[in-house]
């Protein structure tokens, strides 16, 4: 699909394998995040794993430090152990996000999607989640 791409920093892997699902959905290619912001992404999926107490990663904070977003959509989502923790690091990259003028897109309710990594790992209904999060911020205009 045009003007989207999807990105994430995932240190051990879980987050990867949500971006890719949502990535197969939509139809693109997961994106690098450690590459500069895609210039034509009107619409961009951004996650992260929440790492050392409720913190993203340090790839996602930099790619967020050195981008450009005014004018850009973003639907967040995020993997972690704890509900809580999850919610907080998401909303750590939405702050950073509107600061820097990008309109963040809400999820019921929230902030952006969360997925909570049970036994270690994404499960099919994680990935369900995943693809059926993707189709609502694309359908939601
Ligand atoms: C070093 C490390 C620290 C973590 N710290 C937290 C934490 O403080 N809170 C939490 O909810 N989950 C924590 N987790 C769990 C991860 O957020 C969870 O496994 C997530 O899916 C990791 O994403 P990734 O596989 O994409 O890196 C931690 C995981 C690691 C490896």
């Amino acid at each position: 699909m045009d003007g989207i791409a999807v990105l994430a920093d995932s240190q051990g892997g879980n987050t990867k394998k949500i971006a890719r699902a949502i990535a197969e959905e939509l139809g693109v290619v997961l994106g690098d995040i450690n590459a500069p912001v895609p210039d034509d992404a009107k619409i961009l999926f951004l996650g992260s794993g929440t790492y050392s107490g409720h913190t993203p990663g340090d790839a996602i904070m930099r790619f967020i430090r050195n981008g450009s977003f005014a004018g850009r959509r973003v639907a967040l989502f995020g993997t972690a152990g704890y509900e809580n923790d999850g919610q907080r690091m998401i909303g750590i990259m939405a702050d950073a996000l509107e600061k820097k003028g990008a309109t963040v897109i809400g999820v019921n309710g929230g902030r952006g999607r969360l997925f909570i990594i049970k036994l270690g790992r994404p499960h099919q209904e994680d990935f369900d989640g995943a693809k059926a999060f993707a189709r609502e911020v694309v359908g939601s205009g």
